[in-house]
């Protein structure tokens, strides 16, 4: 890279617009959507699709609820020819879905456009040429004058086969587009679409669509901003234009650009879903839908299956949705580390409890909403704390570790995961439970055990493997527990200690039904160990629970 860029590179100069309205503005609707994935995202592909491909998306975003789709290139290749022909002769598309062909100022491209639409309900002839500076100068050698004939040119030819369509009941909206409008000079993008309105001669009543692009996003959002509202408010018959925004996202900031676009007065927004497109793609139009939903704007678009649509999109187009991409990657419901992992519990429970106002903590967004699961909103790997390991020992397998239990495991699998190197997976952190509570067998394992009570005092006789040998202890107490306790260290050579905490539950799997019991000691340094036992009878769960702890207490 160069030391000094400005040698190479050169500012870009904003518009003046000192009284810009667009800054205390807010969004309170959704625009009209188009989505563009049939056309732009499918020229960015290294394979485009095929009819079947893109009937398969177009039945999905239909889905989704876009009204207007561009469904291609009609006059590019013969295979866009014959996806409209497909949709138009097969009645496929609904009747309140506009489909948009795009094409360029040229007389062959406009006629085959016109033919491939012929017998559809409603369409967009969608027109552009390109007015950048650098387009003028080194695309096409033309001046300003010279380009504006050509818009000007193209316009009348679509104009004069406009019958064609309307003669059968077709409703025609035409679009125009500066191409490279934000990197062309305000004052001639309006000067060009003027010219261009003066043949189609839109009215209130039958609207034109101006799409002003960003095609290769050359500017801040905030500078687009201020174009399209010196657009907005400079151009002619404002009232009988729908503005259009088409963002790309080669400064990595086209959904910011559309946000600002939409404050500084356009009604439509342009894009594809994930953002497919070329370079770095097209605006993602899932991203500013579900910018809306989040505050509480009905988007008028439904990724209620988000895991659908992902399907669709990479077995139509073969890209893939990166694991971060906003709303839809496979990590954005998911929190690595403990502390977030703790919020977020604490967070949906607390929204469990009143389902009012979604706030819990990390979450734009319930992810129920889109399809996801709470599941998948915790996972464990090195980063994460107690709060993870219980958070997925509770929702898979319904375990439920004492607050304070939790406090010494999660230390524990944390340094097995931390060894592992990676993620783990909650029946694996099961399995590390199990090993260090339920497994322990040494020194003591449980062979026998009975107790009887009598007037509150009980008894319990019990065989018991030893450090390998076989022998019967037995021991009186207030209780089973206490009873087994005091056999223990009376008779069985165990440490003393107390019983300090004793907890049970069910726990069912499949036909079987178990019991869980946990049970914290304290020996005679006051420390603390927590033990655990898995039984089918309850009583047996609790005492294997107290061997637990001994065993552990002992290594
Ligand atoms: O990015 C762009 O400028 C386009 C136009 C053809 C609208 O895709
Ligand atoms: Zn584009």
């Amino acid at each position: 890279m160069l030391k000094s860029p400005s040698s190479k590179y050169q500012r870009f100069d904003p518009v003046s617009l000192p009284n810009r309205r667009w800054p205390s503005q807010t969004i309170s609707a959704a625009p009209i959507w188009c989505s563009v994935d049939l056309r732009d995202g499918n020229q960015a592909l290294a394979v485009p699709m095929n009819v079947s491909q893109k009937l398969d998306m177009f039945d999905a975003l239909v889905k989704c609820g876009f009204k207007e789709i561009e469904v291609g290139f009609p006059s590019a290749s013969n295979t866009e020819f014959a996806f409209n022909r497909r949709l138009i002769e097969e009645g496929r598309i609904p009747d309140d879905v506009t489909i948009q062909c795009l094409v360029q100022a040229r007389e062959d491209l406009i006629e085959k456009t016109v033919e491939s639409l012929i017998g559809a309900k409603k369409v967009v002839i969608h027109m552009y040429n390109s007015t950048s500076p650098a387009q003028r100068k080194y695309v096409f050698g033309k001046t300003k004058e010279e380009i504006i004939a050509v818009a000007v040119k193209g316009a009348q030819m679509i104009k004069d086969r406009l019958h064609r369509l309307t003669a059968g009941g077709t409703h025609v909206t035409l679009q125009y587009s500066p191409e490279s409008f934000s990197a062309t000079e305000v004052e001639f993008a309006k000067e060009i679409s003027e010219a261009v309105m003066d043949v189609w001669q839109p009215t209130p009543e039958h609207k034109m669509i101006l799409n002003l692009p960003d095609t290769v996003e050359v500017c801040m959002p905030n500078v687009y901003a201020d174009q399209i509202e010196w657009i907005c408010t400079n151009i002619k018959n404002r009232e009988s234009l729908i503005v259009s925004l088409h963002t790309h996202n080669d400064r990595g900031t086209g959904t910011a650009a559309t946000e600002l676009g939409l404050l500084a007065g356009a009604d439509r927004v342009e894009g594809t879903l994930f953002g497919n497109g070329e370079r770095t793609g097209n605006l993602d139009i899932v991203q500013v839908a579900m910018n809306l939903y989040m505050h509480g704007i009905n988007p008028k678009l439904d990724f209620s299956d988000m895991n659908g649509l992902i399907a669709m999109y990479e077995r139509t187009t073969g890209m893939t949705v990166p694991p971060r991409q906003p709303y839809a990657g496979e990590l954005v419901f998911t929190a690595f580390s403990g502390s977030h992992q703790d919020a977020i519990k604490k967070g949906l429970s607390g929204y469990d409890q009143h389902k009012t106002i979604w706030d819990v903590p990390y979450l734009t967004i319930d992810p129920n909403d889109i399809g996801r699961e709470y599941r998948e909103v915790i996972r464990v790997n090195s980063q994460s704390g107690k709060g993870g390991v219980a958070y997925l020992l509770e929702s898979e397998f319904g375990i439920e570790l004492p607050k304070d239990m939790q406090r010494e495991f999660g230390p524990l699998a944390n340094d097995i995961v931390d060894k592992l190197g990676r993620e783990v997976s909650g029946a694996e952190l099961k399995e590390m439970f199990w090993k260090e509570y339920i497994e322990r067998s040494t020194p003591y394992s449980l062979h026998h055990f009975h107790a009887d009570g009598v007037d509150g005092v009980f008894t319990c006789r019990c065989s018991l493997v030893i450090n390998g040998q076989e022998r019967g202890i037995a021991g009186k107490g207030n209780g089973p527990i206490a009873a087994f306790a005091h056999a223990l260290v009376s008779e069985g050579g165990a440490p003393s200690f107390e019983v300090a905490t004793y907890r049970e539950q069910s726990l069912s799997s499949g036909t079987e039904a178990s019991a869980l019991a946990f049970i914290q000691i304290k020996n005679g340094e006051g420390k603390t160990i927590w033990g655990a036992g898995v039984d089918t009878n309850i009583e047996l769960a609790s005492i294997k629970a107290v061997l637990s702890a001994v065993n552990r207490a002992s290594h």
